[in-house]
């Protein structure tokens, strides 16, 4: 199968528009630095694509990857559809710039989908301008989307609900889920989890197998975000467990068989979004990459 890198950063990018971080004043200087919202496409037959997680920089990532063009028809366009591993802003905002589509499909759990209809009332506004058509994600076990070849699940994560969100009721309790995608073709297997709060056994059993694993990459370690002075929270208390330090994940990652294993959804603050940081190096000591921009990965 093959996995479209359309962002690695997490909410904000990098640059972000208010901040003068060294991370971010570096990218305003440099474009190498730079990183748009975290997200990435599968190819779900032959030109026809998902993108996982709609972002505020969801038009731009289309237009940096010719096989997301449209054509040839003036509007025929290879996005099938969105699919949503949570219902955060910096993972969601994206939809409504996609109004333009005569019908937009979306696959979400049905936790993610009460927060984007209630909270953000979309389906409501969004009427007018594109039918939004929804597809529950299969969390039990995989199933084929658009009958295949890519069958894809949503494995529960986390209850970790966005900040809009907070007096929802939702007893399925779905907020977080890390997508797996299986190729029916070959068996390989893909999957992406930009926002892990948790690791539960539910999470290890369905990276055990897989070949290829994105892994939530926000803070380099628990106290950066309070040590940066952009939160009084921890890492782990804003819902993102740090890559390392005493519940980092860069072990876990790195015995996993999987041929590749990369953060992405790196804060602006993060060391890592210095290509030179030495980070990189203690990375691919133990196996681990962090995601290109624009990276095509066959898995
Ligand atoms: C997160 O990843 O924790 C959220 O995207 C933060 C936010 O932007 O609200
Ligand atoms: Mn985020
Ligand atoms: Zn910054």
């Amino acid at each position: 199968m093959r996995v479209l890198v359309l962002g690695t950063a997490a909410g904000g990018g990098v640059p972000q528009w208010n901040c003068s971080c060294a991370g971010c004043a570096a990218a305003r200087a440099n474009p190498s630095w730079r990183r748009r919202h975290a997200s990435i496409a599968v190819e779900a037959g032959a030109g026809r694509w998902y993108v996982v997680n709609a972002t505020p920089d969801i038009g731009e990532q289309i237009e940096d990857h010719p096989a997301l063009h449209p054509g040839p028809e003036r509007r025929a366009t290879p996005v099938a559809g969105v699919i949503l591993t949570d219902a955060e802003l910096d993972h969601t905002l994206g939809i409504a710039r996609l109004r333009e589509a005569s019908e937009l499909r979306i696959a979400a759990t049905g936790t993610v989908r009460s927060a984007l209809s209630v909270c953000l009332r979309l389906d409501a506004v969004l009427g007018p301008y594109a039918g939004v058509s929804w597809t529950t994600l299969p969390q039990k076990e995989t199933e084929p989307i658009d009958g295949g070849p890519l069958e894809i699940q949503g494995v529960r994560v986390s209850g970790k609900r966005p900040r809009y969100a907070a007096d929802l009721r939702e007893p399925d309790d779905a907020w977080v889920v890390a997508l797996r995608v299986r190729d029916r073709r070959d068996g390989k297997v893909a999957v992406y989890a930009p926002a892990l709060a948790d690791w539960p056994e539910e999470f290890e059993r369905a990276v055990r197998d897989a070949d290829c694993v994105f892994v939530d990459g926000t803070f380099w370690d628990d106290d950066e975000p309070r040590r940066t002075g952009i939160g009084q929270k921890t890492s782990s208390q804003m819902g993102h467990l740090p890559i390392t330090g005493p519940n980092g994940t860069v072990e876990r990652l790195g015995e996993l068989p999987a041929e590749r294993r990369l953060y992405t959804h790196l804060n602006n603050t993060n060391p890592l979004v210095d290509p030179d940081d030495p980070g990189h190096r203690r990375l691919a000591a133990a196996g681990i990459e962090v995601a290109g921009e624009g990276a095509v990965i066959e898995v």
